[in-house]
């Protein structure tokens, strides 16, 4: 590939010889989650240019991608030059001051935020999903040491399939087992709590006949432990890596009355909800319910730039504000690449974006197209459930629909690997759980159309044909 470059500097960065870095990505680069042996055998796949839903690998395949960059954050589709542009133009004006000062762009990301999220009036800026959750963490543990001295009121409570992220502190708060393998011990403070599946109801019953127990159990949970040591309750508003599972309207509003009664914080886990995937800007808004502080990642940019965000409410903000000769009592936390002032530019267009493209409106109105698509897909044999919220679905697959016994990885590979030889690249749970690593989903840019829905759909329905007995 060759770019006429008006600065031949650039020539050496973006030119390249496409066997020569397939080699070379082999040797030198170490792919997330990815067993490297596979390699052995076959080439990595390298992705080199990406147009509103498709992406172009380095040796010419074109793919609809239907998982927005792989996990689900590039909402606004690629190839959106207007980001790259305010991205250029910031970094030119004013590339990065730490946290400690403002810049421009990151007052009118805050105030842009805090429009959409009114309740939730600050914002802390980090640079990545499990960094936000991080400072939640911590936003927690230490209000509640300055608001309760002498009382441990800190753990955090999270549930059973939600993933908060890869650091100590939020993986010692997910819910699945194979992303904590071999990585342990854990940090103390963390207790689990039952998920919120209807299709695999941890209590064996049936919605709406349920009592929602589901939620309700966290009341025990809390009890159990000791309400004067639980400091927040911390939850996906619609599980996503865990098998796309949208709790039922009741629960929130349950677990908010529970953490109410005990003074115990909500935490919502925006990273993968926000910006508009879920048919709404942010997941919880779907139900009623009034979280304390709210993390966010992937969509905020479209992750054309690494940006998180944690915000939290005045009445949390405020625990912290004390006479300047207490030295320990403001919130001691720092995020160097808190400070990269193009990240919240390019917040601030993938924003605009987002609102003036009715890209919210689009992803309701498409996900609920695909989600009835896929609805009929529970005819096959192998389709155990299918669920979704917004452009954002997934569907279950099982050898056997009374046992709900899950497929085997060998076995959803294969049906994956067809979807993906039709042009189309879907994803699926991937070392989440042990031997329940069998839910395919899909997570399209929120430009989708209906085109694309039905290539996606048209793709999967091949692949279940001709895998279903
Ligand atoms: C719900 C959720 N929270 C947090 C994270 C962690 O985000 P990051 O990978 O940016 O640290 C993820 C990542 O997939 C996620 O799905």
């Amino acid at each position: 590939m060759a770019l006429n470059n008006k600065n031949e500097h650039l020539d050496d960065l973006f030119n390249y010889d496409a066997a020569e870095m397939i080699k070379l990505d082999k040797e030198n680069v170490w792919h997330h989650l990815m067993q490297h042996k596979v390699f052995e055998t076959v080439d990595p796949m390298i992705i080199v240019e990406g147009n509103g839903l498709r992406i172009k690998d380095i040796k010419g395949r074109e793919y609809l991608d239907a998982v927005s960059g792989g996990v689900w954050c590039v909402n606004v589709g690629y190839g959106r030059e207007s980001i790259a542009e305010v991205v250029y133009q910031q970094l030119k004006t004013m590339p990065y001051y730490a946290g400690t000062a403002g810049n421009i762009p990151a007052i009118k990301f805050a105030q842009k935020l805090t429009s959409l999220l009114p309740r939730l009036q600050k914002v802390y800026y980090s640079n990545s999903g499990s960094e936000a959750n991080e400072k939640a963490f911590k936003m927690v543990r230490q209000s509640s040491r300055l608001k309760y001295p002498g009382k441990e009121k800190i753990k955090i409570l999270y549930r059973n399939k939600d993933y908060h992220g890869t650091t100590f502190g939020a993986l010692s708060a997910t819910g699945q087992e194979e992303r904590r393998t071999d990585f342990g011990p854990f940090l103390p403070g963390f207790v689990e709590f039952p998920h919120a599946c209807c299709y695999r109801c941890h209590f064996g019953k049936t919605y709406p006949d349920c009592n929602i127990d589901c939620a309700r159990v966290v009341e025990d949970v809390i009890i159990q432990e000791g309400p004067d040591t639980v400091g927040a309750v911390f939850v996906e508003p619609i599980t996503a890596g865990g098998g796309i599972i949208p709790p039922v309207p009741e629960y929130y509003p349950i677990l908010q009355e529970i953490c109410k009664k005990y003074d115990v914080l909500m935490i919502m886990d925006e990273v993968v909800c926000g910006f508009g995937r879920t048919g709404k800007m942010f997941g919880h808004e779907h139900y009623d319910v009034d979280p304390d502080i709210v993390t966010m990642a992937k969509g905020t940019a479209s992750s054309y730039m690494p940006l998180s965000v944690t915000m939290a409410k005045n009445e949390l903000f405020d625990v912290f504000k004390s006479d300047p000769s207490d030295k320990l009592a403001y919130f001691r936390d720092i995020s160097t690449y808190g400070g990269c002032a193009g990240a919240f530019a390019a917040g601030c267009e993938n924003t605009r974006i987002i609102e003036d493209e009715k890209l919210c409106e689009n992803s309701a109105k498409m996900g609920q197209y695909l989600l009835d698509n896929l609805k009929e897909f529970q005819t096959f044999s192998i389709v155990g459930d299918v669920r979704g919220m917004g452009l954002f679905a997934g569907i279950e697959l099982v050898e056997d629909k009374v046992t709900k016994a899950p497929v085997s990885e060998a076995f959803i590979g294969q049906v994956i690997g067809d979807i993906t030889a039709q042009g189309v690249l879907v994803g699926r749970t991937n070392r989440s759980f042990t031997n329940q690593n069998n839910i395919i989903n899909l997570a399209p840019a929120l430009v989708a159309t209906k085109a694309d829905i039905d290539e996606i759909v048209q793709a999967i329905k091949n692949a279940l044909e001709k895998f279903s007995k």
